[in-house]
């Protein structure tokens, strides 16, 4: 059995930055179960916040993150996260990170919705691009780091595999290690680890409409929760307010909200401007009400898009800082330095996931979560835009901190034992799995949005229920395959959204229902 101090689950910025920090402390296996390049941090735009220079201050991020997360964030994680901002980014640009800078050789900082000041650091508008290379650049040249392609992370190891009853309430629980499919001998082997760190990622593909990639299903919740590890904030889930409207498209091509911080508008069909009406702070508010008023004026409208006008903008500015953005619109017919771009919400990002303490440890001993899987407290009920990858790399120093100085105390486990396959047979109709996916998506996108009802939520339950017992049924007859296993991950993952979102009898944030109007309304 392969044994290593370090099993990393995931290879965008969260596992690839912890990689690089944990491997001055033992060897590290990092799995990815498609590419290393295809992950979420590879398609983010906006870029980072962190806190550069005057006027901005620690306080005023504090306080824009505190906001934004309607004060349910954890006041002492958000002090953490962003007083060690200006030192983790250090560690990008040390690692080869090449942020834009203005004529005078200071970092060209960017705004975004419901920041005070210019505080996003980016390069042009493929930031997630530049760190995935950069990072991923260094890892491959390391030989304390192995990194397999391909290998799909089925369940964590837990006393539960070596015969002893694991429930929720069990105070003892450890991870030893994961079972991993390796596509070579297309069987399931087990690793066994001194520490594991799940940095799975999103779950944006439980929607119908997502920005997230295809790989953000959810896998790394659904596993520590099948763990009987602690899962908190499922309710949260981030729409973003401008994935561009072109329907054929999956995953749906993000409009970095810096655009509209370099001066776009929304605007509805017959051009008028329909922010003001929301929110004072127009199309720079707060993305859980930006989205909240899209989604009404569609409703008014009975159209399935509004637009995003960004035909005033600066030509320079546009086509410096938004390349991207301007050729993927021109490649669908559509010249945004001309013609309005057509946006829509879509499911973007998740506040909620896996509980973390401030040193990114999970309620399972060895065993860390990192990145969007995680739920540290930064975001309370809705997340400040760019604070994601900057609490990814604080993070994972922070993990690798705790998990360093621990490693010198921890043994392999013994008597962990194969996997056990017997008499499960290869399902040969892969329609069971598609089919029982567009129904989930479309649960979740139409009872389970933007905004919600008790009766849409107990709809989407007792649906989800029906197919949570089929892919059971499938499961346990079925040779372990990725589309089995997602299929299964994104049921769980959906269960616990819908049962947060059950739970919670308010309106805050990112969760809004019309059964209980927000109390300042
Ligand atoms: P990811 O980068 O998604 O990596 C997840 C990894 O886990 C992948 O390697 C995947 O293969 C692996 N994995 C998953 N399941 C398994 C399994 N079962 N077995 C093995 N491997 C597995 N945030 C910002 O702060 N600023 C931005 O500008 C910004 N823009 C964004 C734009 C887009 C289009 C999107 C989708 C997100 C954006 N975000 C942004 C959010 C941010 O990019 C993500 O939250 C962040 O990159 C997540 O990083 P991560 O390392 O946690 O996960
Ligand atoms: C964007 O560029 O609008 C996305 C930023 C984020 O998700 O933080």
């Amino acid at each position: 059995m392969k044994q290593v101090d370090f099993l990393v689950i995931g290879s965008g910025i969260a596992g690839l930055s912890f990689a690089l920090k944990a491997r001055n402390y033992g060897n590290v296996c990092l799995i990815t179960k498609d590419t290393v390049q295809e992950t979420s941090t590879r398609y983010a735009q906006g870029g980072i916040a962190a806190v550069m220079y005057d006027p901005d201050t620690y306080d005023k991020h504090i306080q824009d993150t505190m906001i934004a997360g309607c004060e349910l964030s954890d006041p002492e994680i958000v002090r953490i996260t962003i007083t060690e901002s200006t030192e983790r980014v250090k560690d990008l640009v040390q690692w080869g990170v090449d942020f834009d800078k203005t004529t005078s050789g200071r970092y060209d900082l960017a705004k975004e919705g419901g920041h005070s000041e210019f505080r996003v650091l980016h390069h042009k508008d493929e930031t997630g691009l530049e760190i995935q290379q950069k990072l991923y650049m260094q890892a491959k040249k390391d030989p304390q780091i192995e990194i397999l392609e391909n290998y799909f992370a089925v369940e964590l190891i837990t006393q539960h595999h070596l015969g002893v009853i694991v429930t929720k309430h069990s105070t003892d629980i450890a991870c030893y290690g994961a079972y991993v499919y390796n596509p070579h001998i297309q069987k399931i082997e087990a690793i066994a680890a001194k520490s594991v760190i799940v940095a799975t990622g999103g779950i944006g593909n439980v929607y119908a409409n997502t920005t997230n990639p295809i790989i953000s299903t959810g896998d790394g919740i659904a596993m520590v929760h099948r763990a009987k590890g602690l899962i908190r904030g499922m309710e949260f889930v981030q729409f973003h307010p401008t994935a561009l409207y072109h329907p054929a498209t999956r995953p749906a091509f993000l409009i970095t909200e810096a655009l509209r911080g370099a001066g776009a508008i929304l605007k509805d069909l017959r051009g008028n401007e329909f922010m003001q009406k929301y929110d004072k702070r127009g199309s720079l508010a707060t993305r859980d009400v930006v989205a909240r008023a899209i989604d009404s004026e569609m409703k008014i409208s009975g159209e399935d898009h509004v637009y995003l006008d960004a035909r005033g903008l600066d030509k320079f500015i546009f086509f410096s800082h938004f390349p991207n953005i301007y050729s993927k619109c021109l490649s669908i017919g559509i010249d945004a330095a001309k013609d309005m771009i057509p946006v829509v919400p879509a499911a973007h990002f998740s506040c909620g996931g896996i509980y973390v303490d401030k040193w990114g440890a999970t309620t399972i001993k060895n065993l860390y979560a990192l990145g969007e899987c995680a739920s540290t407290g930064l975001h309370g009920a809705n997340r400040l835009a760019s604070n994601s990858l900057l609490e990814s790399l604080v993070f994972s120093h922070r993990a690798c901190e705790h998990a360093a100085q621990r490693i010198k105390s921890v043994t392999f486990q013994e008597g962990i034992p194969l996997w056990d396959a017997e008499g499960t047979v290869s399902n040969e109709e892969m329609v069971l799995i598609t089919q029982s996916v567009k129904e989930l998506q479309s649960i979740m996108s139409n009872y389970v949005g933007i905004v919600r009802s008790d009766l849409r939520l107990q709809r989407a339950f007792d649906r989800l229920n029906i197919i949570h017992r089929e892919t059971e049924t499938l499961y346990q007859r079925s040779v372990v395959t990725k589309p089995i296993c997602e299929l299964r991950n994104m049921v769980g993952t959906a269960y616990l959204i819908i049962r947060e979102a059950i739970k919670r009898k308010e309106s805050l944030g990112l969760h809004y229902s019309i059964d209980y109007p927000p109390k300042n309304n």
